[in-house]
């Protein structure tokens, strides 16, 4: 299909931000949206790059109304020389279509994805911001739009894709983060869409989040819906930890969001001999190994967040500090290898890294 692209006035064109220290995450959107339409007749069509405009729904559109809204985190980097790259961006595309099926929405045709986003992220190029651990964030989008209030699948769609420069997702930065185990809600139930990308499960974890942030946590740590015994995530990210000589990571059980990070995190550490367990691991076993101090380092692993140390846990009313509270070395090591992978920097064993110019 043809993508018709409409440039930007330059004169229209937003100014970049000077300070490339202040980004922070996804307050900035960059100067143009590719975006396509679907219905059921027509299937995909009307593909465009346009200058960023509010889109115009009808009220009764469907994903206002019952939820039909997935979405994907993707980053462009910019290396030192130069070149830009993507980071595995077939797992986004093939997890977007995973998360359409499982929400009755339309698949995208993945090549249409991905001629999209390289023409979008290209033409956007100076919007790539070139410091340490900046990058362009890219946000795919898909939205039901058929006006209709019976509770049945859309027959109509839109997908965009929106990006904007970025720094660090926490405020803290690479800085060990505090988190809180909440018992009382859960981000996701087995059977439920944990293990999707749709917008439902963030607003269903925002309120547990508030009352981490009131007590002075930046996340939630998430335990599993029917024992509220194993962790599941953290904030919006997949979780590690530490063990002794071992890497634990929950395994993929269909509450959990298969995190194209967590997967590259478990393949690097495998391949530098590291023991990776994919398994169920408790909060008792947590504060056992804290007690007999083989808890080492806990991260959070996720586009936005890259991996991001965990300092500090806070349980039934105790906090349990972990290692000696700072960054581990293990956490480090995968940081920096995924960064130089990410900024061209390093080898690429596993041919993550799309270059796109
Ligand atoms: C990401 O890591 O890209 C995410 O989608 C998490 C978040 C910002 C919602």
């Amino acid at each position: 299909m043809k993508i018709k692209v409409t440039k930007v006035d330059p004169e229209q064109m937003k100014p970049k931000p000077e300070d490339e220290s202040q980004l922070g995450f996804g307050k900035i959107f960059a100067d143009y949206f590719f975006i396509v339409e679907y219905d059921r007749e027509k299937g995909w069509h009307n593909a465009s790059i346009e200058p960023l405009r509010p889109l115009s729904l009808d009220p009764a559109a469907m994903c206002l109304h019952y939820g039909q809204e997935i979405f994907e985190g993707m980053k462009a980097y910019r290396g030192k020389n130069g070149s830009i790259y993507l980071f595995r961006p077939e797992e986004n595309i093939n997890r977007m279509n995973r998360s359409a099926k499982r929400l009755c929405m339309a698949q995208i045709d993945n090549d249409l994805f991905m001629e999209g986003l390289k023409k979008l992220v290209l033409l956007e190029k100076d919007w790539i911001p070139r410091g340490a651990g900046t990058s362009l964030y890219i946000r795919p989008t898909m939205i039901a739009t058929e006006p209709a209030l019976g509770v049945h699948p859309s027959g109509q769609y839109i997908f965009y894709i929106i990006a904007g420069p970025v720094g660090a997702y926490y405020p803290e930065g690479f800085s060990p983060t505090k988190i809180y185990v909440s018992e009382k809600y859960v981000r996701a139930a087995q059977g439920g869409v944990g293990d999707c990308k749709a917008a439902g499960n963030y607003a269903a974890s925002l309120y547990a989040g508030q009352e981490a942030l009131e007590m002075g946590y930046t996340q939630v740590l998430w335990l599993d819906a029917r024992e509220r015994k194993y962790v599941e995530e953290v904030g919006t990210s997949n979780i590690f930890f530490v063990i002794g000589d071992d890497l634990i990571t929950p395994p993929l059980s269909g509450s959990i969001l298969p995190g194209v990070t967590r997967d590259s995190v478990i393949r690097l550490a495998k391949s530098w001999g590291v023991n990776v367990r994919e398994e169920r691991l408790s909060m008792d076993e947590i504060l056992s190994s804290s007690a007999d101090g083989t808890l080492k380092e806990a991260f959070a692993s996720g586009t936005a967040a890259v991996v991001s140390p965990v300092g500090q846990i806070y349980y039934r009313g105790s906090e349990y500090i972990i290692g000696d509270g700072s960054t581990g070395p293990l956490t480090e090591k995968l940081y920096n290898e995924i960064l130089q992978i990410q900024y061209g920097e390093k080898e690429d064993p596993f041919g993550w890294r799309v270059k796109i110019s």
